[in-house]
């Protein structure tokens, strides 16, 4: 793949670079999206019965056994060479951070640490009552589990739609687009609000936007550089391209 030389020198010159993840990067961990055809969780479930608290009020014990079967996928899943790419990146750029609407965990367990998680995250167990964030050895055996405190049931710590994102999460990736030089968006459809706002605004703050995806979104058209194929393969390909020593 050709980089333009200008997107590699930005690069070699960023002093903070943002990078903005969705579901595509964790696809070639065998995590399945939610919006390709065919593949994508959300042509196989519906959304309504799985992702709301209304589905969790009217319907428990589904929705935790989804979840509980989410987990298993993603606790047998590996980082792949995306995530790999972006943590490697930290040696190369004084300084990254990840905003990521994931809620697996692999860009942690590739060794990035400065990941803001607008949608939470799937390990964490939360009081649907009580808001008590409870470890998994507090869990007891019903299902879904009850809160060891007030004897609420526990769901997991994810953002569901009709839900507000954390407010410290949204506070961070706001201030990020204040201070990083550029954007990269990568495997995300772009349709989810709020977050899909977040490229557009660090476009409006004058970042160039760079897009790594295999298929066109609406967020091409404000993208500087629109690099077509899978993280797994660009986003190794653009580290080595910029930093050939660095492999
Ligand atoms: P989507 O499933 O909507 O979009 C996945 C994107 O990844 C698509 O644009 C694909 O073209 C792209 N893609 C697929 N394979 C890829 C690869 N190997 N490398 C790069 N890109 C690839 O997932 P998200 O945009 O993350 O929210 O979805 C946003 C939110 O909608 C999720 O966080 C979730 C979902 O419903 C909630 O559950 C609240």
């Amino acid at each position: 793949m050709h980089f333009a030389p200008e997107l590699l020198d930005q690069l070699r010159q960023a002093r903070h670079i943002a990078v903005f993840t969705g579901a595509g990067v964790s696809a070639e961990s065998g995590i399945p999206t939610f919006r390709d055809a065919q593949t994508g969780l959300w042509a196989r479930f519906r959304a309504e019965d799985l992702a709301t608290p209304e589905a969790f009020r009217r319907d428990p014990v589904t929705v935790w056994n989804w979840y509980a079967w989410r987990r298993e996928l993603m606790r047998n899943a590996r980082p792949n060479p995306a995530h790999d790419a972006l943590a490697r990146l930290e040696r190369l750029v004084p300084r990254v951070t990840v905003i990521t609407q994931n809620v697996d965990g692999l860009h942690a367990r590739a060794g990035s640490s400065d990941v803001i998680e607008l949608h939470g995250n799937i390990w964490h167990n939360l009081c649907s009552a009580c808001g008590k964030c409870v470890m998994d050895e507090q869990l007891s055996n019903d299902t879904p589990p009850l809160c060891p405190d007030c004897g609420g049931r526990i769901r997991p710590g994810v953002v569901w739609f009709g839900e507000a994102l954390p407010v410290a999460a949204w506070t961070r990736a706001s201030e990020v687009l204040e201070t990083a030089d550029l954007f990269f968006c990568i495997g995300t459809s772009s349709l989810v609000e709020p977050a899909a706002s977040l490229p557009r605004y660090a476009r409006a703050c004058g970042r160039p936007v760079i897009q790594i995806n295999p298929e066109a979104t609406s967020h091409d058209e404000i993208a500087q550089y629109v690099l077509r194929g899978k993280a797994g393969e660009v986003l190794p390909m653009l580290v080595a391209a910029a930093w050939p020593q660095s492999v």
